[in-house]
């Protein structure tokens, strides 16, 4: 039998031990016991659990299990039994261990005690091997499942949006820069000014903000599609919720109204916590304790009224408050609560703002719908009353936004017009332009931040550690 079919941890764990000779391989997690028997936590990533290897010592080298150490590899041959000791139901009888390979324990950064998460960062090449990465890195995977599921049981097509692009999609100007152009002396024009017709596309290129512009022109041929890729900002903010690489779900819907796309969104989102809490319990389980555990190091006022699976049951059980902004605004000018940025019409709304609106005002999740048009993006759709959009941000607790989306403009001639009010290059976009003069139709989507869910979903509080390998100003290191 090749590798191909091998069973895993996680599945020996959940089978009824029949006394069979079974091989393992993994990482040695601990080692523990005393002159006579050795107990081994081996861990293959399949599950948050480790298995307990039993190895009585008379039957092995002594130079050999000295090199069973935390951080090793080994393969393991045995009978698979049931466990005498508490905390398991089977374990594994060794008969035969090889070392597959060695880890120095005076070297190896991961000891058994707690790492802080900050630590972790700094050894992101190692931190999948800890249980709260292990676990975090499944919840991603099945998630990311979880999604594409999703959409193909509900007829959308997933659509690959290109990566490098020629136009900003979200019109906010906060793009990283694709070249072949020389760092020195790069061609210049007459002007003055750097030559991108020298560049390798023969014009300015860039990394995408949003595979949303594309996702529009296959819906207007397609109806349901979505994008689910990686998106680039070179916003300087150094928060816990931002990424100047994170992943986005970019679904689009032509015939599909403003009303029909927060259905949609909220469907959506109690679809993949509702997979989380089927699939994912173990791993939930561990991340909740693990919150708890953190929390108690921290204010009162600065922890989670929840724990982590009733947070997720509570959010199921709601249904999300739906109000404009200009409501909105009117709650927090009530509120009387001082806000670090005051608030008034036609103001971004502040994390401060958003949080107490999902978290002290409504306890549940909101979506705040038809923004002022002057803090929007071009592309979406005017109401008649001149000053706002059909724009939607879904609130999450703990969060702020989570969703980002909108109907879109769908008249030529009002869209035309928005374009050259914002002194958007109109080059740039003639071709999603004409979308507009060819069979236009009513359509809408959104953008939710793959990691903003996962934010939610795992309980951890920085962006940086729910994702393998976080991009953030000066952090480039793996
Ligand atoms: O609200 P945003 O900017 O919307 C768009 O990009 C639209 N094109 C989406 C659409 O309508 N198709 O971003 C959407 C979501 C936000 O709500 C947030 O969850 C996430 O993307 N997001 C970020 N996540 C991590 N780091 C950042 N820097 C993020 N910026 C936005
Ligand atoms: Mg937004």
């Amino acid at each position: 039998m090749g590798a191909l079919n091998e069973k895993r941890i996680a599945d020996y764990l959940a089978a009824q031990p029949q006394e069979q000779i079974i091989s393992l391989k993994g990482w040695v997690r601990s080692k523990r016991g005393n002159k006579d028997i050795a107990f081994i936590a081996l861990s293959d990533g399949s599950t948050i659990k480790t298995i307990q290897v039993v190895a009585e010592l008379n039957q092995f080298d002594e130079n050999l299990m000295k090199r069973v150490t935390t951080g090793s590899s080994i393969l393991v041959k045995g009978k698979l039994v049931a466990s005498q000791g508490a905390g398991q139901t089977v374990e594994l009888l060794a008969e035969k261990i090889e070392i597959l390979g060695d880890c120095d324990p005076e070297k190896f950064p991961l000891q058994k005690k707690k790492h802080s998460l900050e630590f972790l960062r700094e050894i992101a090449h190692l931190r999948p091997r800890t249980n709260t990465f292990g676990a975090i890195l499944r919840l991603r995977h099945a998630m990311a499942f979880a999604i594409h599921k999703y959409f193909n049981d509900n007829n959308f097509y997933y659509i690959h949006a290109p990566i490098i692009t020629g136009s900003d999609a979200e019109g906010a100007g906060e793009m990283f820069r694709v070249t072949t152009l020389p760092a020195e002396n790069a061609p210049k024009n007459e002007s003055g000014e750097v030559d991108f017709d020298k560049d390798f596309f023969g014009k300015e290129a860039n990394l995408t903000v949003s595979g949303q512009l594309e996702s529009e022109l296959a819906a207007l041929a397609l109806s349901k599609v979505y994008t689910f890729g990686p998106t680039f900002r070179a916003e300087n903010s150094n928060t816990t919720r931002h990424l100047a690489e994170f992943w986005m779900i970019e679904p689009e819907m032509a015939f599909f109204e403003l009303e029909d796309n927060m259905d949609l969104a909220e469907d959506f989102l109690k679809y993949l916590i509702r997979y989380a809490l089927d699939n994912c319990r173990d791993d939930l389980d561990f991340l909740e304790k693990r919150q708890q555990e953190e929390e108690l190091q921290m204010k009162k006022e600065d922890r989670s009224s929840m724990p982590l699976i009733a947070k997720l049951e509570h959010v199921l059980a709601e249904s999300f408050e739906r109000l404009t902004y200009t409501e909105a605004v009117g709650i927090l000018e009530k509120s009387g609560k001082k806000f670090e940025f005051p608030v008034s019409w036609g103001v971004d709304l502040q994390s401060e703002h958003e949080r107490y609106l999902v978290e002290k005002h409504f306890k549940k999740p909101v979506i705040l719908t038809n923004y002022p048009m002057q803090i929007k993006a071009f592309y979406m759709k005017q109401n008649d009353d001149g000053k706002t959009v059909r724009a939607m941000d879904i609130l999450f607790p703990g969060i702020g936004e989570i969703i980002g989306g909108s109907q879109r403009e769908e008249d030529y001639e009002k869209l035309s017009k928005r374009i050259d009010e914002m002194g958007i290059h109109r080059d740039s976009l003639w071709w999603y332009l004409e979308t507009r003069q060819y069979g236009t139709v009513p359509h809408a989507g959104f953008g939710l931040g793959f990691e903003r869910l996962m934010l939610f979903v795992s309980g951890m509080g920085n962006i940086r550690d729910v994702i393998p390998f976080p991009r953030t100003p000066r952090n480039l290191e793996f």
